[in-house]
């Protein structure tokens, strides 16, 4: 089956032309370098941008893949959870495609989209599995069981993990986006040389808090120069605080797991490039199986949403021109996504 992508839910405009399995272009543009300057994503100028980058990846996409638009079977568009000026434009422009080229057209939930960036890395995988989905927007545990029903298990309370690096980042005087910097500078440091807390971690359940982190650094800091150091000990802060982190997405995720059972556990979302995080998953618990797709895969893409789409067109499933974005679709996974 041949169905086209569009994923446009944050600041990752992206196409992508996927058959079964094999993901034949998946093109991503991504706009941090226009969000860099506001230290952070802002909403309406990630949809200005989308509306801009989205006609002209299409082009490109069909123009380099050779494909006539009239051979593809269908069409999947990320419906939410995002921004809602940006689904819009992902939203509208796949609308467009569906009437123009009469193709049926199906709405993915975008942490869906996440799960099934599995299936084009490891077409083998088969559930039940537990997913750690950990990005700038999302802090997730997801239980996937055998007849691939998604549910929410754990989430963050407050920040997204993604989010605390973001935000440690910007305390230590680094750029945006944090993770990959506080990655780099935390290879050179030592992760135990201040104890972070680990807020939740030996907690029943499966959730996270990461909001106190950043006050913790903060307060860490303060403390510092009030001490008069001739110069803040940046990679250690930053070595400290990625292994806080780590530690409870780790212990959290492989609790999971050991409850219930299962013996595979997946990573998605952009953090999971984290090197520590990598490292440190192998030896967390030897007897799990881990698999990290590549990180075109990991973060947002249009080659997942493509996926996910497919197994809804398979089933005859068609949303057509009743299909609205919806920003808040969160709780809503499940046998009906
Ligand atoms: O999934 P993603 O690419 O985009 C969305 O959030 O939609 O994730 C971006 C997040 C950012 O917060 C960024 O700081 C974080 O992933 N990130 C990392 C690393 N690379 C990206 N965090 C820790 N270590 C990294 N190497
Ligand atoms: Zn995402």
């Amino acid at each position: 089956m041949l169905v086209l992508g569009i994923e446009t839910s944050c600041d990752e405009t992206s196409v992508a032309l996927v058959n079964n399995n094999d993901v034949i272009l998946n093109l991503v543009y991504s706009q941090i370098q226009t969000h860099k300057k506001f230290g952070g994503i802002v909403p309406e100028i990630a949809a200005r941008e989308h509306l801009k980058k989205l006609p002209l990846l299409f082009s490109q996409l069909l123009k380099e893949t050779q494909i006539d638009i009239n051979e593809i079977d269908g069409i999947a568009v990320t419906k939410g959870p995002g921004l809602i000026g940006a689904l819009l434009v992902g939203v509208s422009f796949a609308k467009g495609l569906a009437i123009r080229y009469n193709k049926p057209l199906v709405g993915v939930n975008h942490i869906v989209g996440h799960v099934y960036a599995n299936y084009l890395a490891y077409p083998e995988l088969r559930p039940p599995y537990i997913v750690l989905m950990v990005s700038g927007g999302h802090t997730l545990i997801l239980k996937v069981n055998e007849s691939m029903h998604i549910k929410i298990i754990g989430r963050s309370v407050d920040d997204a993990v993604g989010e605390a690096f973001d935000k440690v980042a910007r305390l230590l005087g680094l750029g945006y986006p944090g993770g990959p910097e506080i990655d780099k500078l935390a290879k050179e440091g030592n992760p135990k040389a201040f104890n972070f807390p680990r807020p939740k971690m030996y907690d029943p359940d499966y959730d996270f808090s990461f909001s106190g982190l950043k006050t913790s650094v903060l307060y860490e800091i303060k403390r510092l120069k009030n001490a008069e150091i001739e110069e803040l000990p940046i990679k250690d802060l930053a070595a400290s605080a990625q292994e806080a982190m780590i530690d409870v997405l780790l212990h959290k995720t492989t609790k999971a797991a050991k409850d219930f059972g299962i013996k595979n556990i997946v990573l998605a979302g952009g953090v999971a490039a984290n090197s520590r995080l990598r490292e440190k998953l192998a030896e967390y618990t030897p007897e799990l199986n881990f698999f990290i797709p590549p990180l075109e895969f990991c973060s947002d893409n249009a080659a997942m949403i493509a996926r996910a789409g497919m197994t809804l067109l398979e089933s005859w499933k068609n949303d057509g021109l009743r299909l609205e974005p919806s920003p808040n679709l969160f709780e809503m996974i499940g046998d009906e996504w």
